[in-house]
């Protein structure tokens, strides 16, 4: 039986993320000026977005949860996608906000995050996929993942994914992260080492997680193929024969 959800903890003040105690500071220029580099040279920083986009519907609600720089909001709203940023740190919210405008983002801690502060964005308020990528889960303040996770999972649509992807080596562990979903009422569905969708094993150092949420989906028994099928039905002609 999951443990029973906490709330966000909308009135406690939120504690010190690994983040700002490890790299806020010299190594968030360093860090900064990576992304710049990559974002200037347009390399691909985008393969995470196109992971979360199979899983999903054209004009899906998705919350990229510690978005940094912004980059995978950007891809999904670009993608055809509902897309917010998230993140406490509020230098890089400028950041993003500055690269990507017509995104919206926000600063915010996820510990304390609200329906209302996403509404006052224009952002959804209910999502079908948070995602979590590039080592926020292990950049949380020690101890306060599970509350984090459980505040998310409040505003998961039924069965909306939870997709994180973090190192492995750190303190905090795959195992906690499955051992806090499964106390939030939230199953793993698959896993990987990479964005990929390669396997994950014991040696992997870096996991890729799906967590379900309970309840049916809007889209379940959708058309496989529906939007092919759509398109065949404005006049592209037959669709092929079945393989
Ligand atoms: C390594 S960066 C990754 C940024 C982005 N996801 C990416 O992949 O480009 C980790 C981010 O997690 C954010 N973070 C960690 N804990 C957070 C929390 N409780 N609330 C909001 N952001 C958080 C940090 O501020 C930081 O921007």
């Amino acid at each position: 039986m999951p443990d029973e959800h906490p709330p966000p903890a909308t009135d406690t003040e939120a504690p010190a993320t690994l983040w700002e105690q490890q790299v806020v500071g010299e190594r968030w220029t360093f860090y900064a000026e990576r992304f710049d580099k990559l974002f200037a040279e347009g390399s691909d920083v985008e393969g995470e977005a196109r992971f979360v986009d199979a899983m999903l519907p054209r004009g899906a609600a998705v919350l990229d949860a510690g978005c940094g720089t912004g980059r995978i909001a950007n891809a999904l709203h670009r993608m055809g996608h509902h897309s917010v940023g998230v993140d406490k740190d509020a230098g890089l919210i400028a950041i993003a906000q500055q690269r990507y405008p017509g995104v919206p983002y926000l600063a915010c801690d996820l510990y304390q995050l609200r329906p209302d502060q996403l509404a006052a964005v224009g952002a959804p308020t209910q999502f079908d996929v948070i995602v979590l990528p590039g080592n926020v889960m292990v950049y949380m303040a020690p101890g306060s993942q599970r509350r984090v996770l459980a505040g998310l999972a409040t505003i998961l649509k039924p069965a909306g994914r939870l997709v994180a992807g973090f190192a492995t080596d750190r303190d905090y562990r795959p195992s906690d992260f499955r051992a806090d979903a499964a106390a939030i009422g939230l199953s793993v569905e698959l896993r990987f080492s990479t964005w990929q969708m390669d396997p994950l094993d014991d040696g992997s150092g870096w996991a890729v997680i799906v967590l379900r949420a309970p309840g049916a989906s809007a889209a379940a028994g959708r058309d496989a193929n529906w939007a092919p099928a759509s398109a065949w039905a404005q006049g592209a002609g037959a669709p092929p024969p079945s393989p």
